[in-house]
């Protein structure tokens, strides 16, 4: 890339899908892992929900421009300019991308739990904030602060149970200003909820709405225009792009209105001093006010990147691809009678590429070991940063695992206190889910071919005891 060349204009890899429906091309797709035998095998990665892996247009777009990477709001040389005008073009990308509406602001911060939290420390003082107490902790937490009472919502069996839960609570406490937290994407079920209805009966109750976005956006066109909600919030590491940044975008009269999230350059448009010594602070207004100090550049860089290989390959084409894989999953899962799915909505409730469940007989933590250290697949066990939600689907079990982890000790053979999720999207081929079902199949049937302890939380295998 020469110097006057944007590295925006960088030629591009693997955005789109190519005609047989193949997936988008991700680093670390063609990782060998070890067994627990010794063997190698290509490594499954099944856990997208957690993080997905990089897209490789997000990597040589980010490789692309490293060489040119300078300050950003803060430098007269060439690669500053560069640099500041990229991550301002991101910011663009990423309001076309989320379909902002005039007006809105999109705000670059470092997760989805950032993004809430910085909403969180915006709402006026007096807000009563509703949140279903299915969230993630991301979402059902930030708002638990002075000056704010929080309104958990019961686990809803249906989605127009929730819209209902919702409406009767908005009549309850007609007064002040209100706020919903409302997820798009089970992280546990991957179901996804109604968040328009949402919308439309929050806004019609002069209430607001947050969409957390961060299970949603990887997985579904979004237009914050269209749903109408307020805000929206989701994180990089999520959307294939693992550089640490997230968003938070949408109305701008709270966050002008608020303390900037953190106080610092970059933030403050001017700092005086006065005759008495003491200092005035002039805030920014808009996206710099909550962007204090040197901004992630390449985080933002990196979502923007995603977001452009994301649309070039065309949300109808992935979501059809992945859908296949969502009816493969659950068809092979139904066959295997000692699985149980969980779900909040019924077995026919539409769902992103994140199923959960558990297997009878086996504890979680157990099993999805098992799959890790004897078949080189990552799938994710536990409660999921989602509590309260996993202990309704799973019948109310309410012992005290570890902080999204698993029970202490999780010995083989435990009842299950916690579930096993495995989760894909757009870099997924056809053949780990096979090798999954297949593995969750043989393990069922013939057991684990090693033993397992408990070693700080984790089940890990023995690599010195095979069974008989
Ligand atoms: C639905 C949902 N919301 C919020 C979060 C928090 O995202 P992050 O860890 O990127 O802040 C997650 C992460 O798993 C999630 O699944």
């Amino acid at each position: 890339m020469s110097a006057h060349q944007s590295p925006a204009a960088a030629p591009s890899t693997a955005g789109t899908l190519s005609d047989d429906g193949a997936p988008l091309a991700v680093l670390g797709h063609d990782v060998q892992v070890p067994l627990v035998s010794g063997e190698k095998v290509g490594y499954a990665a099944l856990d997208y929900a957690a993080s997905a892996p990089a897209l490789q247009r997000v990597w040589d777009d980010v490789a692309a421009y490293a060489p040119y990477y300078g300050s950003v709001h803060r430098g007269a040389g060439y690669l500053s300019q560069l640099s500041t005008d990229l991550f301002e073009q991101s910011r663009r990308t990423v309001a076309d991308f989320l379909d902002l509406r005039e007006g809105d602001q999109a705000v670059f911060t470092r997760s989805t739990t950032d993004s809430l939290n910085l909403l969180a420390g915006v709402v006026p003082a007096g807000t009563r904030v509703f949140a279903f107490e299915t969230e993630h902790h991301a979402s059902l937490l930030p708002w638990r602060r002075h000056g704010l009472t929080v309104g958990y919502l019961r686990a809803p069996r249906s989605c127009a149970e929730a819209v209902a839960a919702l409406e009767a609570a908005l009549a309850a406490h007609p007064e002040g200003p209100r706020l919903l937290c409302v997820t798009g994407a089970s992280n546990v079920t991957g179901e996804l909820w109604p968040v328009a209805e949402l919308t439309e009966v929050a806004h019609r109750h002069g209430a607001r709405v947050v969409l957390d976005a961060a299970q949603l956006a990887p997985h579904h066109r979004v237009s914050v225009r269209e749903l109408d909600v307020d805000w929206i919030a989701f994180s990089g590491h999520k959307l294939y792009a693992p550089f640490g940044a997230g968003v938070l975008a949408g109305r701008g009269d709270w966050l002008d209105a608020a303390e900037p999230y953190l106080a610092g350059g970059g933030a403050s448009r001017t700092v005086a001093r006065e005759a008495d010594g003491s200092v005035v602070v002039e805030w920014h207004r808009g996206p710099a006010r909550h962007e204090a100090g040197s901004p992630n550049v390449i985080g933002a860089y990196a979502i923007a990147s995603a977001c452009r290989a994301l649309t070039e390959a065309g949300f109808d084409a992935l979501e059809a691809r992945e859908q296949r894989l969502v009816e493969r999953l659950k068809a092979g899962l139904a066959e295997i009678p000692e699985v149980r799915v969980l779900s909040l909505f019924g077995a026919d409730s539409a769902r992103v590429g994140v199923l959960s469940f558990v297997v009878r007989g086996w504890n979680s933590s157990h099993f999805a070991a098992a799959l890790s250290a004897e078949y080189g697949i990552g799938v994710r066990d536990g409660l999921f940063c989602a509590h309260p939600l996993v202990r309704t689907l799973l019948g109310g079990e309410d012992a005290a695992p570890s902080e999204c982890g698993a029970p202490e000790p999780s010995l083989p053979g435990e009842r299950s206190l916690n579930a096993i999720r495995v989760s894909f999207g757009a870099g997924t081929p056809d053949e780990h889910l096979d090798r999954f079902l297949a593995a969750v199949r043989e393990l069922v049937t013939d057991g684990a071919r090693w033993t397992y302890r408990s070693e700080g939380g984790r089940c890990v295998a023995d690599t010195r005891r095979e069974r008989a």
